[in-house]
């Protein structure tokens, strides 16, 4: 029977780190977050990361666009940003609207107040193992999470299943730069199980509910799941099939309440960093 890998109980005490930290500095670390549209899982991360700011003491400051504003209008909202100097980091939620060019929107946030290191000058830093101002939330909330249950990745086989550049990309280039053999799959991939049981750590990054069985899967594996799905009935499903693979791996993330709550722990690190960086 796997360990449980507790992503509430970690983020909890990383918020708490990081809310003692920033009470140490006469000035607040200030968030400014873009959000264009209706979309309703959008609007609640939007909310969460509203509410986790303000409750470690910082600024938050929420923009709300309407689903038809024109990229122009976006970008001047950016530029806003941009050159308020009470505001350290800035995130624009995604998915944007189809009209809007998204590779275009991301490229205009200044490289410096970029908390998802989403900006490619950012990303670029990744790829060849440079000094980045911080890194993307959800892969450096995953390589938290390991780092807090001891478990390295150097010279192991981690088979990333997922290729988004939000999570898939930039994790694999991370772990890369931890020393580990890095493997990607995505929905392209031939004979997907041959390549994740040969997996010391599965790490599944597809949206697809409940894809990954136990017959895919090596024996006491470590599996990190940051499938989000949600089925008809409001229940949320990773990707990984948690009762039917946990009793032969050795560490495994549940959802929700694995990866899900590093990546806003993740984002409030980032905050802090960036705010760091400007005022020092
Ligand atoms: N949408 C889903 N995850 C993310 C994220 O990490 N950052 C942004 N900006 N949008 C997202």
């Amino acid at each position: 029977m796997a360990v449980i890998i507790d992503g509430k109980a970690v983020s909890k005490k990383l918020l708490e780190q990081i809310k003692n930290e920033a009470e140490l500095y006469e000035k607040k670390p200030c968030l400014a977050v873009i959000i264009v549209g209706n979309d309703a899982a959008s609007k609640i991360y939007v909310n969460n990361k509203r509410k986790t700011a303000l409750e470690l003491g910082f600024k938050s400051i929420v923009t709300e666009l309407p689903e038809d504003v024109t990229e122009t209008a976006l970008i001047k909202e950016i530029e806003k940003l941009n050159n308020d100097t009470t505001v350290n980091a800035i995130l624009v939620q995604l998915p944007l609207p189809k009209h809007i060019n998204s590779a275009k929107i991301l490229e205009t946030i200044k490289p410096e107040k970029d908390a998802d290191c989403f900006h490619p000058s950012n990303v670029g830093k990744i790829a060849v193992n440079g000094k980045v101002f911080v890194y993307p939330c959800t892969p450096k909330g995953i390589l938290s999470l390991l780092d807090e249950y001891k478990i390295s990745v150097a010279g192991k086989n981690v088979v990333v299943v997922g290729r988004s550049n939000i999570v898939g990309r930039p994790l694999a280039m991370m772990l890369l730069n931890k020393d580990a053999t890095v493997t990607i799959c995505h929905s392209k991939t031939k004979n997907l199980s041959e390549i994740t049981k040969q997996a010391d750590i599965l790490i599944s990054a597809a949206g697809n509910p409940k894809f990954i069985k136990k017959d895919m899967v090596k024996d006491r594996a470590i599996i990190i799941d940051v499938g989000i799905t949600r089925d008809s009935n409001g229940k949320l499903s990773g990707d990984i099939d948690f009762e039917n693979v946990k009793e032969n791996s050795s560490y495994i993330t549940p959802v929700p309440g694995g990866v899900g709550p590093m990546t806003i722990c993740s984002l409030m690190q980032n905050t802090l960093d960036l705010f760091k960086l400007q005022n020092k």
